[in-house]
């Protein structure tokens, strides 16, 4: 008699490998990236740094990053043919399905796409790093029937960002040290944590000795969902939704009582917060003040404050509540929040990539099988 396997549905609290890239501590609400915490890299570093701090194991000294960036910004140029795919995608189809198939075509465009060492992996990721943004800016812009703006060479990753996006046009934050710095905090916060379930898919691809690319389009399609990166999106529409703080609570205690859930709250590792909230918030905080949009700071407190004591679990915001209002409040269009999530996970997919490269062993986990008993195919007769 055989015994009857312990099944983790979700693989809910299964340590499925080593990894030296990021620790997560739920018990402390701790989460280090090669052993800084990540608040105090989102104070003291920018988002160069720490994409460098992910590939290589330490912080840039002024030199190499000199180096690293100048490698980064001529990196971030589209060749006519990948402007024209991002051209004929159609306009219906969601900003992540143009970046899914974007990346796909950078990597065939690579002639040393199956090469695995890890050398020639941050590289790729280096590229796909730099291209990412220049290809949602792009696909903003289309969007909204306004012309391409060639990524700078001279300005820092976020600001260039910012900068494609909305040019020089009135209140842009491209021009504001403040929106941008807001911006480079986010992209920090959103850039690793261990062993989510884009980064396993990634791993699970690379596994296979699959190509570099192949895992970051599969990781896209596992964060665009909305019980992974899609929250940042759908925190969003429920804000607006609510528009008025004064419905805030009952809305919120309306889906409890419906058993729906509300996105950007829970979280499966961390029970007790999620380490990157409070400084999420407050960059979100300042954002609405500087803006004078403080009517979504109020809808986020009541809902946060709801759900927290409306629940027997105590419920907690989880990084996708305070990006979401933070990325409305800089202008971005809703649907291109998950997108720029992606312009900053790229750095930890990576880093998971060529760690699972390094010391590698296929990703092949069992199942319990609950389907009919084995039988015989009956006489066919037609
Ligand atoms: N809204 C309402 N209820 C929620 C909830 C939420 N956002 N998150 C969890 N719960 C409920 C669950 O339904 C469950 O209720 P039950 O015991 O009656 O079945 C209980 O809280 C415990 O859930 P838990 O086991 O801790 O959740 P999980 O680890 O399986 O799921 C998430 C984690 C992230 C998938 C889940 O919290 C969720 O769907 N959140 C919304 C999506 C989101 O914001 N995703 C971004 C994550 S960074």
């Amino acid at each position: 008699m055989s015994e009857t396997p312990e099944i983790r549905k979700g693989l809910y609290g299964v340590v499925v490998d080593e990894t030296a890239v990021s620790k997560v501590v739920p018990e402390t609400n701790s989460l280090t990236y090669r052993g800084y915490p990540v608040q105090e890299l989102a104070r003291y570093c920018s988002f160069e740094e720490v994409a460098y701090l992910l590939w290589n194991g330490r912080l840039p000294k002024q030199e190499s990053l000199i180096r690293f960036s100048a490698r980064e910004k001529a990196l971030r140029h589209l060749d006519r043919h990948l402007i024209d795919l991002v051209m004929s995608m159609p306009l219906s189809c969601h900003p992540m399905d143009v970046l899914r198939t974007a990346v796909s075509f950078i990597g065939a465009q690579d002639p040393d796409a199956y090469t695995r060492n890890s050398e020639h992996v941050r590289h790729s990721a280096l590229e796909l790093m730099a291209k990412l943004p220049t290809i949602v800016a792009l696909d903003i812009r289309r969007r909204q029937g306004k012309g391409y703006i060639e990524p700078s060479r001279k300005k820092g990753f976020a600001e260039n960002f910012l900068w494609m996006v909305f040019g020089d046009e009135e209140g842009s934050p491209a021009n504001s040290r403040s929106d941008i710095e807001a911006f480079d905090k986010s992209l920090i916060l959103y850039a690793e944590h261990s062993f989510n379930a884009s980064t396993f898919t990634g791993r699970v691809v690379t596994s296979t000795m699959s190509d570099t690319y192949s895992a970051v389009v599969a990781a896209i399609g596992a964060l665009k969902g909305p019980l992974h990166g899609g929250a940042n999106e759908a925190v969003m529409h429920n804000i607006l939704d609510i528009d008025d703080p004064s419905k805030a609570e009952a809305w919120a205690k309306e889906k409890l009582a419906n058993k729906d859930l509300v996105m950007g709250f829970g979280h499966r590792v961390y029970k007790k917060g999620d380490s990157r909230v409070p400084t999420m918030e407050a960059a979100f905080k300042e954002l609405a003040e500087e803006h004078g949009q403080t009517k979504w700071v109020e809808i986020y407190d009541i809902l946060a404050k709801t759900m927290e004591e409306n629940t027997s679990i105590h419920i907690k915001p989880n990084l996708d509540f305070p990006a979401g209002p933070a990325y409305y409040i800089l202008g971005f269009p809703i649907e291109f929040f998950t997108p720029i999530f992606v312009m900053a996970r790229i750095t930890g997919w990576t880093a998971h990539i060529v760690e699972q490269n390094e010391n590698n062993s296929l990703i092949r986990p069992l199942s319990a099988y609950v389907g009919e008993e084995q039988r015989s195919v009956p006489p066919r007769s037609f």
